[in-house]
């Protein structure tokens, strides 16, 4: 567990350094957006969705600084997802990170163009990317595109999340509460690790193992956020607690309980070491990051 905390501590460091000079100060009061976009994706993020793009790529011989670009456009359209589902019309949140929201330290008006401005930018700053082969970076938009989008990506499961209502067949919730979190988080995660495959120009076989890996770490990756939601210490989520609850959430620990859930999110956990371990790569960091996603503590 120490060895994955020293390995996303030390990228974490690298990368944020990066990431912040993404973000030039623009003269004028328009400034004011830049700095709710640089506050919001600044802010102490656990930067996994980078570190599994740059580890994915890394299996290939990809550099860290060919796959900068995707991971950091990755953050960026993240954090954007974070800042809108903070807003008082969708989860009503008032800590992100430990830290006042976007709508909070700045307002309501700003955090909504401070999303529009990131999710925007992620599509630019990928696709001026000059480090990545052409072909390759439309095959990523076209992949970020799809996992962030309302057509069965990201956007979807936040529809889902906010509008799914059981009709009282225990299966049928069963089944939403998959599909929500397979879109929801599942996309993104899916895509972060897709992205170091097509960066590395993996072979089919092993991108569909990548593939299969993060769809397994995506859903355990909810699991854990909700079972933190639901029992985590408020001194280090640095979101404030049982909002599921409170809010009347499908999750897999609303439908199954803490106990089912957690053995779910363990079982899927093992799976995914498995599949990756199948690799013919290094893959210590990606088995550890598995494992560290359902032991986390924020
Ligand atoms: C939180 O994601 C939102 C979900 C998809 C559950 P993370 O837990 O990765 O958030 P940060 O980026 O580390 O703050
Ligand atoms: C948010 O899920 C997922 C996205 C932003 C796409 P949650 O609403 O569970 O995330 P937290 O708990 O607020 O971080
Ligand atoms: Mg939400
Ligand atoms: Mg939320
Ligand atoms: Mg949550």
């Amino acid at each position: 567990m120490s060895d994955i905390i020293e390995s996303l501590t030390l990228f974490s460091k690298r990368f944020n350094v990066d990431l912040a000079n993404c973000f030039p100060p623009l003269d004028g009061a328009e400034n004011r957006v830049i700095e709710a976009m640089k506050y919001s994706v600044m802010n102490g993020g656990k930067r996994l969705r980078p570190y599994l793009v740059c580890e994915c790529a890394k299996m290939y011989g990809v550099p860290y600084e060919t796959a900068f670009p995707a991971a950091a456009s990755l953050e960026m359209l993240h954090s954007y997802s974070l800042i809108h589902d903070d807003l008082p019309s969708m989860d009503n949140d008032d800590l992100r990170r430990g830290k006042p929201t976007c709508h909070k330290q700045f307002d309501e008006a700003t955090a909504i163009l401070a999303g529009d401005g990131l999710l925007t930018y992620a599509f630019d700053y990928l696709s001026t990317a000059l480090v990545i082969r052409p072909e390759i970076r439309l095959t990523l938009i076209q992949l970020l595109a799809d996992a962030a989008g309302a057509f069965g990506g990201m956007v979807s499961g936040q529809t889902l999340d906010l509008y799914a209502a059981s009709d009282g067949n225990p299966q049928h919730d069963e089944a939403i509460i998959s599909r929500l979190e397979t879109m929801k988080t599942g996309r993104l995660l899916r895509y972060a690790c897709e992205a170091g495959a097509v960066l590395g120009q993996a072979p089919q076989n092993e991108r569909q193992t990548i593939i299969s890996y993060s769809r397994k770490i995506g859903q355990a990756f909810q699991i854990a956020d909700d079972i933190l939601d639901k029992e985590g210490d408020p001194k280090l989520v640095g979101k404030t607690l049982h909002k599921d609850d409170s809010q009347n959430k499908f999750t897999f620990v609303s439908y199954y309980g803490v106990e089912k859930a957690r053995n779910l999110a363990q079982n899927l956990i093992a799976e995914a070491i498995a599949e990756i371990q199948s690799l013919p790569h290094p893959t210590d960091n990606l088995q550890a990051l598995a494992q560290y996603i359902i032991n986390r503590s924020f």
